[in-house]
């Protein structure tokens, strides 16, 4: 499913005199197979654009498409229809809060991940309710029989997302949107987590994937294009090669990974790369500079 965003806006407390306008006109395209990545500093507006991608947050002024559904309701559309279009979307795009686990509430792994499958395919059979939860258990890298009858708060930080990633997973659902979901993992949590959003996108489980985040390293390893988010407004679509190579205004509070710093730093000494940041690439690049000079 492919999502456009056209002059997208957005006001909280629309009605009050505290109102605060956090979208100004986001315009953007995602593509069906995109891992993409949105950057941007505090307050531009990253989390409550994604929120639109699941109807989280209705869109006031502007117009999203995601796929074929229309999530700028329209005047002839009714409450009833556009609430069932949302059921119809939801399953579709699958979205993970900032800290998910925190969302976990059943007694048991089991029960909070079944409550996804019995809420999109109520009429399934215990039998394979049960069958759709192990794999999505299995899927995220969790022991289905270690952890089904645990209670969620018995796992550790980085086993709560999988969990609660599980839950989404569920629903099989085409594309991923996740707000900074690495977030407070430790560097190995991290990579795996990172590993296994790459396995969901490889092997298309799950076709496109958005994620939100700081990490620069992050951004430069694993997306194919990024946004930029400013004030409120996409003010950036590019590669990540572009990002990090192009220093202007709006990128310059950004931060750089680790790869386009030691780049900067050695083109300042006239060592002048081509790759793009992956460390891999990056690394190539390096030796291959390094054979020409010796
Ligand atoms: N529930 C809310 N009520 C009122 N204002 C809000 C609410 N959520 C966000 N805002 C405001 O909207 C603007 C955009 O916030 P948003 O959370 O989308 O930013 P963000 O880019 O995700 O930031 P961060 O990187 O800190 O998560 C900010 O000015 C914020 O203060
Ligand atoms: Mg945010």
């Amino acid at each position: 499913m492919q999502i456009i965003s056209k002059g997208l806006t957005f006001t909280y407390n629309r009605e009050a005199d505290f109102h605060r306008q956090a979208l100004q006109g986001v315009d953007l395209t995602i593509n069906e197979g995109d891992f993409f990545g949105i950057v941007g500093e505090t307050g531009s507006g990253k989390s409550t654009f994604i929120q639109h991608l699941n109807g989280l947050i209705k869109v006031q002024g502007g117009s999203l498409w995601v796929g074929d559904f229309n999530l700028a309701p329209t005047d002839k559309q009714g409450k009833k229809q556009y609430k069932k279009m949302l059921k119809q979307l939801r399953h579709k795009v699958g979205m993970v809060f900032q800290y998910p686990e925190y969302q976990l509430f059943a007694e048991t792994v089991f029960e909070d991940v079944a409550f996804g499958v019995k809420n999109f395919f109520p009429t399934l059979s215990d039998e394979e309710i049960e069958k759709r939860v192990a794999k999505a258990i299995d899927l995220v890298g969790l022991d289905y029989n270690k952890v089904k009858n645990k209670s969620p708060f018995e796992l550790s930080g980085g086993q709560k997302r999988r969990a609660a990633i599980a839950g989404i997973l569920v629903s099989e659902p085409e594309v991923l949107v996740l707000d900074e979901p690495v977030a407070g993992l430790d560097p190995v949590g991290k990579k795996r987590l990172m590993s296994l959003l790459h396995t969901l996108h490889d092997t298309g489980i799950v076709k496109t994937i958005v994620i939100v985040s700081h990490d620069m390293d992050e951004i430069s390893e694993n997306v194919n294009r990024v946004a930029l988010f400013c004030g409120g407004r996409a003010v950036k679509v590019c590669t990540p090669k572009e990002l990090f190579s192009q220093k202007d205004e709006s990128s310059s509070r950004l931060g750089l990974p680790v790869t386009a710093y030691v780049s900067e730093k050695l083109n300042e000494v006239g060592v002048e790369l081509s790759s793009d940041f992956k460390t891999e690439n990056f690394i190539k690049d390096l030796v291959k500079k390094y054979k020409e000079t010796v």
